[in-house]
């Protein structure tokens, strides 16, 4: 083949000033879906049955190209009025998933130079940048110096926490091997709270791990926490031990999923220090508070765990694919999953002079995570960050105080977070479960509920968009007063 023109064509996708009216026309369409939220033009919750969305779609790909206008047009209509609406402002479910809008332009940077820096050599950038916001991120949340990149730890940008705790069990297990090579893969034991979030258990069963041991927390009824018990944490330890298991790593909490539960992570440290066991730190909501110099003294013994998991994505307004994950000792990281092939070797790698990310993680190729976070980090300042938290404390705190008012309502966990866990007074489980639903069913809000071993169903509020209001609060308040029996 020698001419040009007897190659299939270019697709006109490939057209970059046909990308620049496109991309003015999507920016816009962002811009107004924001709006429309704010301004509670679309409800949070959609009104679609199972199967709407694709019953409405082509059922085959199409062949030639569809116009940008047309594709826009049936996001708006098809896709649009099918989503849960995280960004809502009456979104009140799970924790919040924030999007600032310099971190949607800095992945929008990110994902137009495209740069999968799984080695240094592919993306000095992407591996130079990565290291340096996380080493801004480690000095910001106060973590210890062990943590940095120019010493025996660092940090990465995981996709998830749930990989980051991945990481970490290969990392622990990696190095329970190293220290004691006659121990039996089988023999290992991984140890987390009844208040673990799942991706603990599932970390665990991804590395095959045969020995969970889930402890039971204790209920503090002076401020609602549910810490893990740490005499029983040490005895399942000792009768491990003495059956001829290995426990190799514990996972402890720092505002869990359910009510926020945080754990006595020195008396964990401690235990875990005798049998040499690895400690995690999940605290992948609430973590972020560490950037807040007054709240840091609530993460006790930070400098006592070997990696901790904080997620970019949820209250720290990163998007996903932002959660941060820092240890002590990387060379029990890069033993892990550090694996390479002829097409990797290069003379950085080999002179030891550079990170390879690939290292630190599941997969190879890896987004330009950092890109985003260095936008977001420079655009909103530390400052920044930190208004979105204390905005979010004070109005929980606000909100809990209102709830408390009514006199219908306990708040059954202190409010240390952006997190308000309640209950109707004297009412039964399916009480709580019916107002809950009528709320989320005829008042236009959304949250969800969690269980504890002490009151049973418990409903949570975690506030989420960033321009929540004392209004808002207040609105809030009254739905919920309403919708009691
Ligand atoms: C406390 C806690 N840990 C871990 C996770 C898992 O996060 P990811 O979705 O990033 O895997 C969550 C998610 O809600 C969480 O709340």
């Amino acid at each position: 083949m020698s001419r040009n023109s007897e190659l299939p064509p270019v697709p006109a996708d490939y057209d970059w000033e046909a990308f620049r009216a496109n991309a003015h026309q999507t920016i816009d369409f962002i811009v107004d879906y924001q709006k429309a939220l704010h301004a509670r033009q679309i409800p949070v919750l959609p009104s679609c049955q199972p199967g709407d969305l694709r019953r409405s779609l082509a059922p085959s790909a199409p062949e030639t190209p569809v116009s940008w206008e047309r594709i826009m047009a049936d996001v708006q209509t098809h896709v649009v009025p099918r989503m849960t609406h995280w960004q809502h402002p009456d979104f009140y479910a799970y924790f919040p998933s924030m999007a600032a809008p310099s971190a949607i332009l800095g992945d929008m940077m990110a994902s137009a130079m495209n740069q999968p820096g799984f080695n240094w050599i592919c993306s000095p950038a992407a591996t130079e940048l990565e290291l340096h916001v996380m080493d801004w991120l480690r000095e910001a949340f106060a973590l210890p110096e062990t943590m940095s990149w120019g010493s025996t730890g660092g940090g990465v940008m995981q996709p998830s926490a749930t990989e980051g705790m991945i990481v970490a069990q290969v990392s622990a297990r990696t190095r329970k091997l190293a220290d004691c090579p006659d121990v039996k893969l089988n023999d290992l034991v991984s140890y987390y709270s009844d208040q673990s979030h799942f991706c603990v258990e599932k970390a665990s069963k991804v590395l095959g791990i045969q020995h969970l041991r889930k402890i039971t927390s204790v209920y503090d009824p002076a401020t609602g926490n549910y810490a893990m018990d740490p005499v029983l944490l040490e005895s399942t330890m000792a009768s491990d031990v003495a059956t001829g298991l290995t426990p190799f790593f514990v996972s402890a909490n720092f505002g869990a999923t359910g009510v926020g539960a945080i754990d006595d992570v020195p008396a964990i440290a401690a235990i875990a220090d005798k049998y040499k066991v690895w400690v995690n730190l999940d605290a992948a909501y609430a973590g972020v508070v560490a950037v807040l110099p007054e709240l840091r003294p609530m993460l006790r013994g930070l400098d006592l765990v070997d990696s901790v998991l904080i997620n970019g994505s949820k209250w720290f307004n990163l998007l996903f694919n932002s959660s941060f994950m820092f240890f002590t000792q990387k060379e029990y990281v890069v033993r892990a999953l550090n694996a390479t092939g002829a097409y990797l070797e290069n003379k950085h790698t080999a002179d030891n002079k550079v990170f390879d990310l690939k290292d630190y993680q599941l997969g190879l190729g890896r987004p330009f995570r950092s890109l985003k976070a260095y936008c977001t980090i420079n655009s909103m300042g530390l400052q920044g960050f930190r208004d979105v938290l204390n905005r979010h404390i004070t109005l929980a705190k606000y909100l809990a105080v209102q709830l408390t008012a009514t006199d219908r309502i306990e708040i059954v966990r202190q409010v240390d977070f952006g997190l308000v866990c309640f209950r109707i007074k004297g009412a039964s489980d399916d009480v709580n479960m019916a107002v809950m639903e009528k709320l989320n069913k005829t008042e236009g809000v959304h949250f969800v509920h969690t269980v504890t071993a002490h009151h049973g169903v418990v409903l949570r509020i975690a506030l989420c968009h960033p321009q929540l209001t004392t209004e808002d609060m207040d609105g809030l308040v009254a739905k919920i007063v309403r919708s009691l029996p």
